[in-house]
């Protein structure tokens, strides 16, 4: 039995005070430092992207774990790879299968942990051809686009879809999930069987952000 893991979104932090930030949850024991790269085509918003990336990868003492919601993914992965991603996360959506396995393939081939992400309306069944390939594997439980929106209900139940296709597969990636998770959804999706808990509000827009990321993962974990 593993303790389940938190990865603060670093889209809902104070971006002005980054540094602190980072430092806050690192020093709280967050597993993963999530960035959220949207680039206004996959998704309507537009966040943060590479010189980001490479201005944390020096600094971090955790691993960066990088969520693509980007068209054409396969065109920036080496990029990513460049600036210092730990791990990053490829949309089933964004790219056509023989694109999106060798873009997992490539991350992988560099040392960098692979993951695949279908968004709410997206089949678990279009992970089967690439499951062999991911490290990890993301279930989106808002659409993806912004921060700070409710958990979709019965999004447990496509963790469990996934947990139960890895198992009949002989697969163990982990399992991650994305959107509107907190106190109350954390012990939903982590008995279906997350093993990363992505929070962004959760944590970063707590009065005490060290506490929400222990009060998390205590809820998750009983
Ligand atoms: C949504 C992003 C999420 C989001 C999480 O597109 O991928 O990582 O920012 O934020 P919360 O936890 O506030 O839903
Ligand atoms: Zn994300």
């Amino acid at each position: 039995y593993q303790p389940v893991k938190i990865a603060p979104s670093i889209l809902s932090a104070d971006l002005m005070a980054l540094k602190e930030e980072v430092d806050l949850i690192t020093a709280a024991g967050a597993d993963f430092i999530h960035v959220d790269v949207m680039d206004g085509h996959f998704v309507p918003n537009l966040t943060m992207g590479i010189p980001v990336v490479k201005q944390l990868a020096p600094y971090a003492k955790i691993p960066l774990d990088v969520h693509l919601m980007i068209a054409n993914p396969d065109k920036q992965v080496p990029w990513f790879i460049e600036a210092g991603a730990d791990s990053i996360t490829v949309h089933a959506e964004a790219v056509s299968v023989p694109h999106l396995a060798k873009a997992l393939e490539e991350i992988r081939m560099a040392g960098v942990k692979s993951a695949a992400s279908i968004k709410p309306g997206t089949d678990v069944e279009e992970l089967a051809p690439v499951l062999h390939l991911v490290d990890m594997v993301l279930v989106m439980s808002v659409e993806p686009g912004f921060s700070g929106q409710s958990y979709i209900a019965g999004s447990e139940g496509k963790v469990a879809a996934v947990a139960q296709m890895c198992e009949a597969l002989g697969l163990s990636p982990l399992i991650q999930v994305d959107g509107g998770i907190g106190l109350k959804t954390a012990p939903l999706v982590a008995a279906a069987g997350a093993d990363v808990l992505v929070c962004g509000n959760a944590v970063f827009k707590a009065e005490d952000p060290a506490a929400a990321i222990r009060d998390i993962r205590a809820v998750a974990d009983e």
